[in-house]
């Protein structure tokens, strides 16, 4: 099911974005993963996120792959046009929508303006797949996905995050999403209130 929303768990969101910030400084490229990104509210809150918390030049090296396997429901093109209505953004503070939103040509409507959508890609992807849409990834996010897998699944999926991952990249699951024994010594968790976690090894 596709549900989501903007400032969803944003503490987690915040902590992800606090370790990987002093990681990835000096790269010139910044890859991010949100795996099962539904209509992209997730994207979005991680792009205002990372724009906020990054200087400025910094955030142009950012790319975001937002994937989904629902193409029934055009989940890509409602992502790369970024249009959402008012009532979906009730929980985004207002100086950050005065910030990264402007007006759309449908009453009601607004759109996330171009800075924080050319940071955006979005693909259609299959989790189960077990091939990342992408390699070298400084963080991957993957939240209120993985609980509808079967757990045999759910190990494999943690073995592509890692292979996925840059060596230390980080990985942030939604808080009731512990780790499977099986990939424990693949990552470490970094954040004590939060599913935040490091790759070891390579
Ligand atoms: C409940 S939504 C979560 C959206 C967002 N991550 C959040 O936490 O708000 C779950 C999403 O996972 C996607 N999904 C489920 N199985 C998937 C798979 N095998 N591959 C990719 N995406 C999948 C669904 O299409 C849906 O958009």
């Amino acid at each position: 099911m596709a549900f989501s929303f903007f400032m969803r768990d944003q503490p987690t969101l915040e902590h992800a974005a606090d370790q990987m910030i002093p990681y990835s400084s000096g790269r010139s490229r910044i890859r991010v993963w949100d795996a099962g990104c539904a209509l992209g509210q997730e994207t979005y809150t991680l792009a205002m996120i990372l724009a906020e918390k990054m200087n400025r030049f910094a955030f142009k090296n950012v790319q975001i792959d937002a994937t989904d396997h629902d193409s029934a429901n055009r989940f890509g093109d409602v992502v790369s046009e970024a249009v959402y209505h008012g009532d979906e953004l009730k929980r985004t503070p207002k100086d950050l929508l005065s910030k990264y939103f402007e007006p759309a040509p449908n009453h009601g409507y607004t759109r996330v303006k171009y800075e924080l959508r050319s940071r955006v890609r979005f693909q259609y992807h299959d989790l189960l797949s077990l091939n990342p849409p992408g390699t070298d990834y400084c963080l991957v996010v993957c939240k209120n996905v993985l609980l509808h897998f079967q757990p045999r699944e759910r190990v494999e999926v943690f073995k592509m995050f890692h292979r996925a991952l840059a060596p230390g990249g980080y990985l942030a699951n939604e808080n009731t999403q512990k780790l499977p024994h099986e990939v424990a010594h693949l990552f470490s968790q970094v954040v004590p209130d939060a599913q935040v976690y490091k790759k070891t090894g390579n």
